[in-house]
């Protein structure tokens, strides 16, 4: 029970990556907000069905309004806010393109969900954190940032801005208590992303790595919980690639 009593906000946990992060702090003890655009409800039966308490949020996380109604929700129920996974993403969605074909609306809408989110849901929380004297942020990056992948510009562009807005959050932060980490997935089977991906990228990712076998989304339970916990509290600014040794840095 690493996490007793804590108050975690996991964006986009309606599916995928975010419900396992979920599902695990509840594991850990903690008493959870799911912010998602898509129906939290299922997610929430599932970790009360554990024996813990969820709070499901209508959130879209590109608009300022909805980040801010998340953080008055979250403390309306639950007093306090210990931790930000913030995980929502445009990802499983996504067609890769080339350069030419990528349209700027689809550019501009990555950027404003995978990079304005982590912004206006960093700001929304900060003041419950700063009160509090501490705080956890966690960011969810990828390791397409460090292995470079055509015909995907915009998320992976997007994913290093996330390294680059943990380290300058971290250090903008760290005299308040708040800590602020990523970690950085590697190519993990999420349910909606298996349809878009070819089975032979699937094998050539599983090759390439120093631990040749598929990652499912409990392989990365166990970082966003230290990364919660405080475990990690003399950790900030840092990227944690949990891939399988697919990538190092
Ligand atoms: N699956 C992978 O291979 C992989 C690899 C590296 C990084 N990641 C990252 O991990 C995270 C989770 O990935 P996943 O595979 O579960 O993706 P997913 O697409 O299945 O889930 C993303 C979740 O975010 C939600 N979301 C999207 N836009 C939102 C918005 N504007 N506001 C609130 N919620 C929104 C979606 O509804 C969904 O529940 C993402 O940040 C993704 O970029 C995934």
């Amino acid at each position: 029970m690493r996490l007793k009593d804590r108050v975690v906000i996991v964006t986009g946990g309606a599916q995928g990556i975010g419900r396992a992060y979920g599902l695990g702090v509840a594991r850990e003890g903690a008493r959870v907000v799911i912010a998602d655009i898509l129906d939290t409800t299922p997610v929430v039966k599932e970790i009360e069905a554990l024996g813990a308490q969820a709070l499901g949020v209508e959130c879209d996380v590109s608009r300022e309004a909805d980040t801010q109604r998340l953080a008055t929700e979250a403390l309306a129920r639950f007093g306090r806010i210990d931790v930000l996974g913030n995980n929502a993403a445009v990802y499983s969605v996504l067609t890769r393109r080339p350069l030419m074909e990528l349209t700027v609306d689809e550019w501009d809408r990555v950027m404003a969900v995978n990079l304005r989110g982590l912004f206006l849901c960093a700001r929304a929380v900060f003041p419950a954190m700063k009160a509090q004297g501490k705080g956890k942020i966690i960011n969810i990056a990828s390791s397409t940032f460090f292995k470079g992948v055509p015909n995907f510009l915009h998320y992976a562009t997007s994913k290093g801005g996330v390294v680059g807005f943990t380290r300058s959050l971290a250090r903008e932060l760290g005299d308040c208590g708040i800590r602020v980490n990523a970690i950085a997935p590697g190519f993990t089977e999420s349910g909606e992303n298996v349809k878009n991906i070819p089975a032979e990228r699937v094998r050539a990712t599983v090759e390439a790595r120093m631990l040749k076998r598929v990652e499912v989304p409990d392989d990365l339970v166990g970082t966003f919980v230290f990364l919660a916990s405080d475990d990690s509290d003399f950790m900030t600014g840092q990227t944690l690639l949990v891939d399988g040794g697919g990538n190092v840095h």
